[in-house]
């Protein structure tokens, strides 16, 4: 088992890494929650592989259960989808001391931990993601929201859980193409901050791409660390937690002109070899740091191209600049962007030139 703290003051909770963690989540409630009702909230693909297990462990101890199943994707983080499964839990007697355990991806906890924040006025929420995604980045920091028509993630809180219990044997059950696009992410902490996790990853990129049960620990629990450190410095994102967003400015453009129909993480995975492109073109970093991580791309089979998202499509560099203009999310005029100095050495750029990122756009198109 390995523990992770998250140190925020009165928020803080720590995040418990362990195969077959379901036994330790019920008996974690039978110490702490005796008296409180474990709602779960989860989705019907993760609820095939899990609920019954889930459940089981529960049922040991005889608590109160309610579970609420929302369906897959994107299309449930709604306000009228909270509102519904809202009125259900009120209906059903909700009480201030109930806990929400969040079972599933991205889209569970961020619908789980909105709901569990307005709710009441916020009841306490506990995370149990299944993917490589949530396990490694959307489960930790306490972003939670739902979409709008104008964009993703414009209605939301910070809402830290008070656990988060990730169980690394589920990443066993996801599809591959899924479980690739989570591992984006955990190739940006190390080009954020840590070249030694780069030439690691690297190394045993075969593992990765094979699910290796000690390999995929360890990333975890890195992940883990660097996610808590970025958060404990800057919560609600004012400055550091910025970083994150390595690839992110170009991947949520990519994400919007494919009107959402292309994996998160496969946008993420262009998008950051594009933030290393202009890195190059600003003249703040070197070629062979590009070849490196293409080839590492490569080597785990994730797209480096527009053209490898979707072939059919005519890209239009113009339409994806007008995209990140549009970002709600904006303060001001400029566009900002996570550039790197060197792989381990990333930093925020404030002020690129339109002309710079057309033609960083422009070189992915055929590649
Ligand atoms: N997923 C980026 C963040 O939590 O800030």
């Amino acid at each position: 088992m390995k523990t992770v703290n998250v140190s925020l003051k009165d928020r803080s909770y720590q995040i418990i890494i362990k195969k077959n963690i379901f036994a330790n989540i019920a008996a974690h409630h039978f110490s702490n929650y005796k008296k409180s009702k474990a709602i779960i909230i989860t989705d019907k693909n993760v609820a095939k592989h899990y609920i019954k297990k889930f459940v089981s462990s529960f049922n040991k101890y005889k608590f109160d259960i309610q579970v609420i199943e929302i369906l897959p994707g994107e299309k449930s983080k709604d306000l009228l989808v909270i509102k519904k499964v809202a009125e259900k839990l009120l209906k059903s007697n909700v009480k201030r001391n109930d806990i929400i355990y969040a079972l599933g991806g991205g889209v569970v906890g961020d619908f789980s931990g909105f709901l569990a924040s307005i709710i009441l006025r916020g009841i306490k929420f506990i995370q149990v993601p299944t993917t490589l995604l949530s396990q490694v980045d959307s489960s930790v920091g306490g972003k939670t929201g739902v979409n709008t028509s104008t964009g993703k993630n414009l209605i939301g809180s910070f809402y830290q859980p008070t656990a988060v219990f990730i169980d690394p044997n589920t990443l066993k059950s996801l599809p591959q193409k899924e479980f690739m696009s989570g591992y984006s992410e955990v190739l940006k902490y190390s080009l954020i901050n840590d070249k030694k996790f780069f030439y690691w990853l690297d190394l045993n990129s075969n593992k990765i791409i094979s699910k290796n049960s000690k390999i995929m620990t360890e990333i975890i629990n890195n992940c883990c660390i660097k996610k808590s450190i970025i958060v404990k410095k800057d919560e609600k994102e004012l400055n550091h937690r910025m970083l994150l967003n390595l690839g992110h400015t170009f991947a949520h453009a990519i994400e919007k002109e494919l009107k959402y129909k292309v994996k998160h993480g496969e946008a993420v995975s262009v998008g950051i070899l594009m933030a290393i492109r202009l890195s190059i073109l600003l003249n703040k970093t070197k070629h062979t740091n590009y070849n490196l991580i293409k080839s590492h791309l490569n080597k785990v089979n994730l797209p480096t191209s527009l053209i490898c998202l979707n072939s059919k499509k005519k890209w239009n560099a113009r339409s994806l600049i007008r995209n990140m203009l549009s970002d709600k999310k904006r303060v001001d005029k400029n566009i900002k962007f996570i550039l790197l100095h060197d792989i381990g050495k990333a930093y925020i750029e404030n002020s690129v030139s339109y002309e710079k990122i057309y033609l960083t756009i422009k070189e992915f198109f055929n590649e």
